[in-house]
């Protein structure tokens, strides 16, 4: 039998509120080894060890907790005797970490991030079975290599291009037009796709000690947007994720703004506001080419992705490079 480590970080799936509702719950307040009580059939699919390494609602994720999950998974992952790893996390910002630990983990071994959208407290939490499949895709073979993915829902999703899209429904995450790696039905594991982006073992950011990350903010274009949010923003960060219309567009006065800032250094990342699509370099909101090309990347995953890049180059050719690549 395989052994497994959940990681635990908190979240709805270990949420408490008033006996079998949905709403006015505390997240990260069930232990992990109660949520695994409510889940006998786990211990039939593998060795379970248990390591609650934080209990917060996601939003308290930061920077320094990335780095510090990184380092503990890779350590887990180290052992021989560790076959895979799953997490189990909050779903508002699951989408950030599964894109960092894709990033940084430095092994074929699986690492599976899930959580759930009702507490464990509610009738039918979705919580104890999105953490039984994620045990079930850990232990499968077809799972090795294949980097972070996230299990949802009976529906796999890799650690890139995972996405919070519904903030109400069970059914919360998918990778829109990237569609999903494969579906579980229980402990059964049907792959269909394979994510042709550098991650875990082949990225070369898994190869670093990362112990800090430059700060980089994202802002937000829309109609008649003033472009002094830029240079506010400018004063306290090295990178800025330009979350534009269309394309990743904006307006003149942001344009001029882009220019004006990147002669002084900063470097900006051209995402959208819309959630599906690919951003090119775009010779009439960036005649110059001063800005990075955001990829398929949501503007909170180009920020990971910036962040990790600030903290090894500054070379906007190789920084473009990176952006290709993962
Ligand atoms: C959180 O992200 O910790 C709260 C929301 C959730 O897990 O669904």
């Amino acid at each position: 039998m395989k052994t497994i480590a959940i990681v635990a970080t908190g979240g709805t799936i270990a949420g408490v509120g008033q006996a079998g509702k949905t709403i006015a719950y505390h997240a990260g307040e069930f232990k992990i080894d109660q949520i695994i009580e409510s889940i006998p059939m786990i211990n039939e699919l593998a060795n379970i060890e248990e390591y609650q390494v934080l209990n917060v609602d996601s939003n308290e994720m930061n920077p320094s907790r990335w780095i510090a999950l990184s380092k503990t998974i890779n350590e887990l992952l180290a052992q021989d005797t560790i076959d895979g790893v799953v997490v189990t996390h909050g779903t508002d910002t699951l989408d950030e970490t599964a894109y960092y630990l894709t990033l940084t983990i430095n092994s074929q071994k699986p690492v599976i991030i899930t959580g759930a959208m009702r507490p464990a407290s509610a009738t039918s939490a979705d919580g104890p079975f999105n953490l039984y499949e994620s045990v079930a895709l850990a232990i499968h073979d077809e799972a090795y290599g294949q980097g972070v993915m996230g299990v949802f829902s009976s529906t796999i999703y890799s650690g890139r291009d995972i996405q919070k899209v519904n903030n109400f429904k069970v059914d919360a995450f998918d990778q829109k037009s990237l569609g999903c790696l494969g579906y579980m039905q229980d402990q059964e594991v049907y792959f269909y796709s394979k994510t042709f982006k550098k991650h875990t073992y082949l990225s070369r950011f898994s190869k670093k000690d990362i112990n800090e990350l430059p700060h980089v903010g994202i802002v937000y274009f829309y109609a008649g947007a003033s472009a002094q949010i830029l240079y506010d923003m400018a004063q306290y960060h090295e990178g800025i994720i330009i979350t534009g219309s269309g394309s990743g567009n904006y307006s003149q006065d942001w344009l001029k703004a882009i220019e004006d800032l990147s002669n002084q250094g900063i470097v900006f990342v051209r995402c959208s506001r819309v959630t599906q699509g690919i951003i090119f370099n775009d010779e009439i909101f960036d005649p110059h080419h001063l800005c990075i090309p955001g990829n398929t990347l949501t503007p909170q995953k180009a920020r990971v992705l910036l962040m990790l890049s600030l903290s090894q180059t500054h070379d906007l050719e190789e920084m473009r490079h990176i952006f290709n690549e993962y």
